[in-house]
């Protein structure tokens, strides 16, 4: 299938490793441009470059750039320097790390706020930055213009121990939905990617965290997650980014305001 992505022009948040890392380098494969963003310059630097060995593309097709999406001015600096470098933008991919397991006695008021900064708010302010120019992308003959965001399967189903995760993400989830209904008359698609449990170092930090509480072994935390899925398994990184490719791409026009969990069968609702 012909993705039509060749020539597109990406930003990814989050990708020096993990989901957002995989998802840049899907694109890249898929014959898109990618800028790409973490906090650490070096390390997002290390990812273009590994990217482009990986994907057999020329390294001047990834633009790695240094953003921390929680300050704003950081955002609106790194859409502007993409748009200046590859001369447009029609892909954003919103992501950043997760925030700290716990429950309710767990946090003060500074940690949710925290949260929301981190998983909240740096989507939207993404959003509202990268909004020109994704409408002007829409605009053009063939225009494509997609807003994908990372959420996680804890807003569907709460997670135990996750709550500010299982918080923030229901929020961006609110915040999709009204804005797939405002901007699609533009022709801009709005879509939510729900990972379930996903080999990745967030994972290994969760697990870390449960194998403190229970004294579990790794593999015996993995065992539990995967027994709780459909499909007995946990997810790859490159499941996740195959997902993300084709909600980006032009054959995937006619779908917006859907939340759609990557999750190997973990979440059990009917719809
Ligand atoms: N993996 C899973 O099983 C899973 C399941 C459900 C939900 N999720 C969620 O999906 C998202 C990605 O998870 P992951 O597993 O890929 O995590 P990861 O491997 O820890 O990667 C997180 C990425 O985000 C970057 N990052 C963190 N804070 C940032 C910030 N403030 N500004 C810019 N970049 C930032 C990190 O790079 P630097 O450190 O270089 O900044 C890194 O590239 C997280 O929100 C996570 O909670 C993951």
């Amino acid at each position: 299938m012909d993705l039509g992505l060749t020539d597109r022009i990406a930003f990814v948040a989050g990708a020096s490793s993990g989901l957002g890392r995989a998802a840049a380098a899907e694109l890249a494969r898929e014959g898109s441009r990618v800028a790409l963003c973490s906090r650490s310059e070096t390390r997002i630097a290390d990812a273009a470059t590994a990217i482009a060995d990986d994907a057999g593309v020329d390294p001047d097709r990834l633009l790695p750039l240094a953003c921390d999406v929680t300050d704003e001015a950081q955002i609106e600096q790194a859409i502007d320097h993409t748009v200046d470098h590859f001369g447009g933008l029609n892909i954003l991919l919103t992501n950043a790390g997760g925030p700290p397991s716990g429950s309710i006695d767990d946090f003060d008021a500074d940690d949710w706020r925290d949260a929301v900064e981190l998983n909240l708010m740096s989507t939207i302010n993404l959003c509202r930055h990268a909004l020109p120019h994704l409408r002007e992308a829409a605009a053009e003959d063939n225009g494509l213009a997609r807003i994908l965001m990372v959420t996680s399967v804890s807003a569907k189903q709460p997670i135990p121990n996750l709550d500010l995760s299982n918080t923030a993400r229901a929020g961006v989830q609110g915040f999709a939905k009204s804005l797939a209904n405002e901007v699609g008359p533009e022709g801009i698609t709005v879509n939510t990617l729900l990972p379930g449990y996903t080999r990745t170092e967030r994972l290994k930090d969760l697990a870390e965290t449960i194998q403190a509480r229970t004294g579990q072994s790794y593999d015996a935390v993995e065992a539990d997650w995967a027994e709780a899925n459909a499909l007995k398994r946990i997810g790859t990184t490159d499941e996740f980014a195959a997902a993300v490719a084709f909600l980006a791409s032009q054959r995937a026009a006619y779908i917006t305001g859907v939340a759609l969990p990557v999750d190997g069968g973990r979440v059990k609702h009917v719809l």
